[in-house]
């Protein structure tokens, strides 16, 4: 039964009583302009003037099932109806079935979790339970990383959106990573491992609890790591008793065409978090999952940590009917086949717009970098900077009705799971338009 939601607002009205009335998030408020969304159905969302996007980014890389699905929506409404919550000391059916659930398809042994809002505090509690595990305290994360806003997470971040919260949560040592942006290229996964145990060395191998990274760096430039690197990462962590903890909070869940996408290197890690596509956002969850021998230390010893709305009914019938959808609609093949698919069209984009400096993508996780000289590479837009040509753009795509996540000089191309080759082609011939304006921007 579709229910009829009373909408009396213009987009433009929403978006003013917003600003009025409520704070944007990474932003200043003066320079916000938000698409007022009324109504979405699959890889699409419209305003409610009726104006069609392609949804080209799951929202904020969260959507993967894509919107509206009805059986995630009756799942909700049918729990809601008969417990819409219980408090967290409590068992429920659907917290039990999900527990289970996850166990199933999380990497290796790890059959043990712990629920949460979102991304941020299950990166909390990932690094709360690693510390209370080992009796060690410092935390190793890397530099180009994204691990959430709240005041530990954004300590172990290492892009700029740490900066704010510092001096932060004392203990955390970043390290480079395998990437060193588009000049500087990649080193192999072997120099990689030997600048990351070098670090181990100085820092003092007795003192660090865990190394947290995300298997596939998300908004810090989709960084799929050199084979090796994840193996090496997993053996230098057994070698100093250091616990290995993988935020797979966006690049879980099919994004990039396995489960989880620490699966590709086939590695373990201790813990895995998780959050976003658990859902694909129809109710907030996350999740830290742990090997059996990390719960275990806790039969005993008390785990502090909790959070009233953990293992929220709502979230976790959502999470279950999630996890059926990617199964029953064979969305993880899908986002493996459509990955060919977007590959060959990010290669193609390459071959024929100046303004491509790389590309990159594993399943449906992608990201186009822009550069101003191909010879030079010298990106479109600097560090943590914008650009003319990277707001031309980005209006254009608004224009013709794509959504997607712009930064700095990139764009990601991060579809539903759902998509079809016919709407991936569409969202990329508004793409290779949008590519003439900053193609006209790079030199000779
Ligand atoms: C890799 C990664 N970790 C953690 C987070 C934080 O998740 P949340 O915003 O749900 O707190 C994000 C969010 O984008 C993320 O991309």
């Amino acid at each position: 039964m579709a229910t009829e939601i009373r909408q009396t607002m213009s987009g433009e009205e929403m978006v003013a009583l917003s600003r009025k009335h409520t704070l944007f998030e990474w932003s200043a408020q003066s320079k916000v302009d938000p698409i007022p969304v009324a109504r979405a159905k699959g890889i699409y969302f419209w305003t409610p003037e009726g104006k069609r996007f392609i949804d080209f980014n799951s929202q904020l890389m969260c959507v993967n099932i894509g919107h509206g699905d009805e059986r995630v929506i009756r799942a909700i409404q049918e729990q809601v109806a008969v417990l819409a919550y219980a408090n967290p000391f409590m068992a429920t059916e659907v917290r039990a079935r999900l527990g289970a659930k996850l166990a199933e398809i999380a990497p290796g042994d790890i059959d043990v979790f712990f629920f949460t809002n979102g991304g941020a505090d299950a990166n909390e509690n990932a690094i709360r339970l690693a510390r209370l595990a080992t009796g060690r305290h410092k935390i190793l994360a890397r530099y180009r990383s994204y691990h959430g806003g709240t005041a530990g997470s954004l300590s172990l971040t290492g892009d700029p959106r740490r900066w704010s919260v510092e001096p932060g949560l004392p203990g955390v040592v970043h390290v480079l990573d395998p990437y060193h942006g588009l000049a500087r290229g990649w080193e192999s996964a072997e120099q990689s491992l030997a600048m990351l145990e070098e670090v181990i060395q100085l820092e003092g191998p007795q003192t660090i609890a865990a190394f947290i990274l995300e298997s596939v760096t998300g908004t810090n430039g989709v960084l799929v790591p050199p084979d090796g690197y994840m193996q090496g990462v997993r053996a230098l962590c057994d070698r100093y008793g250091i616990l290995m903890i993988c935020d797979e909070v966006m690049a879980g869940f099919g994004r990039t065409g396995e489960w989880f996408a620490i699966d590709h290197w086939k590695v373990v890690p201790d813990i895995i978090t998780m959050a976003k596509g658990l859902t694909s956002a129809y109710v907030q969850l996350g999740a830290v999952g742990m090997r059996r021998a990390i719960a275990d230390r806790f039969q005993d010893k008390v785990f502090y940590g909790g959070l009233t709305y953990n293992s929220h009914p709502l979230a976790c019938a959502a999470a279950l009917a999630t996890l059926q959808v990617y199964e029953d609609d064979g969305l993880i093949e899908n986002a493996r086949r459509m990955g060919r698919v977007m590959k060959e069209l990010h290669e193609d984009l390459a071959r024929r717009h100046p303004s491509v400096g790389a590309t990159r993508s594993i399943g449906l996780f992608g990201l186009i970098e822009l550069v101003r000289d191909r010879a030079k590479k010298t990106p479109i837009a600097p560090f943590n900077g914008t650009s003319e040509e990277m707001t031309a753009l980005s209006r254009f795509f608004r224009q013709e009705g794509l959504y997607t996540f712009l930064r700095w000089h990139t764009f990601f191309t991060n579809p539903p799971l759902c998509i079809t080759e016919a709407q991936m082609r569409e969202a990329f011939e508004i793409i290779d338009r949008g590519l003439e304006i900053t193609d006209r921007a790079v030199d000779g």
